[in-house]
């Protein structure tokens, strides 16, 4: 089973964390498109345009299905509509509102991007389950950039503080931005009483299911080639030294 995984950067990552966990053999490519990020205060015809490309560059290598390790990209989708391939596409949002249910089911909590939480893609598939729900949604502009530049932990702290005073009341949080997830321990900290939700687990899980339809569970070479369209090298590195996932066994050519 070849994969193909896209992000606006690093936050991909914690997406092939969770494919590889469920699929040991697959072959993983993840493409980040740092020329663009942060994705989560541009404009979403843009974001669509960015969309696009990405399903259209990992199509083109060949995978046999696409995962989209963006929420924000997942967001455009419900929105524009997610882009046709000739391989089944993965999203983020449902797979989190389907975890989100699956331990809590009244007051949800989602900290995502500005971009995400304007389309309303979390709420409304989250009230869709059941009409009833309290959502509180909060954007925070400067998060997932800072994830990106790997700022020093007591500003990530902060920044995450900031987040969990107004999502107090909620009984699952979910992270509604992939880049979140590299830093869920923070928090987890922040929100003690809160049930943590990393949608990218439930994502993968439905992934290892398609998989298994198609008898490609155990199929693969297990390889794993990082791709960037920014500074090649300096990526490769950080995603080597954030080790969630097996080295790079292969560096993809850069647009
Ligand atoms: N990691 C992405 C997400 O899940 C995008 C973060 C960004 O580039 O702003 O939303």
């Amino acid at each position: 089973m070849k994969l193909g995984v896209f992000d606006s950067g690093l936050g991909g990552l914690t997406v092939v964390r969770h494919l590889r966990e469920q699929l040991p053999q697959a072959d993983i490519l993840f493409y980040a498109d740092q020329l663009h990020v942060p994705y989560g205060l541009r404009d979403q015809e843009e974001l669509y345009g960015f969309l696009c490309n990405n399903i259209a560059t990992l199509e083109a290598q060949g995978v046999d299905a696409i995962v989209v390790g963006c929420n924000t990209s997942c967001a455009i989708a419900t929105k524009f509509g997610m882009p046709k391939a000739s391989v089944p596409i993965f999203d983020l949002v449902e797979a989190g509102a389907n975890a989100a249910f699956a331990v809590a089911s009244n007051r949800f909590g989602v900290a995502a991007t500005p971009v995400t939480v304007n389309t309303g893609a979390y709420r409304r598939a989250l009230m869709v389950r059941d009409a009833a729900s309290e959502v509180i949604e909060i954007a925070s502009p400067v998060l997932a950039g800072l994830i990106e530049q790997q700022a020093p932990a007591a500003q990530l702290r902060a920044a995450v503080q900031e987040i969990a005073d107004l999502l107090r009341p909620c009984n699952a949080v979910i992270l509604g931005c992939s880049h979140y997830a590299l830093i869920e321990e923070l928090f987890s900290e922040a929100l003690p009483y809160a049930a943590i939700i990393d949608p990218a687990r439930e994502q993968a899980l439905a992934v290892a299911n398609y998989a298994r339809e198609q008898g490609k569970q155990t199929s693969g070479g297990a390889s794993f080639v990082a791709w960037t369209n920014a500074d090649t090298r300096a990526f490769i590195d950080k995603v080597n030294q954030l080790g969630l996932t097996q080295p790079c066994s292969g560096l993809a050519v850069a647009r």
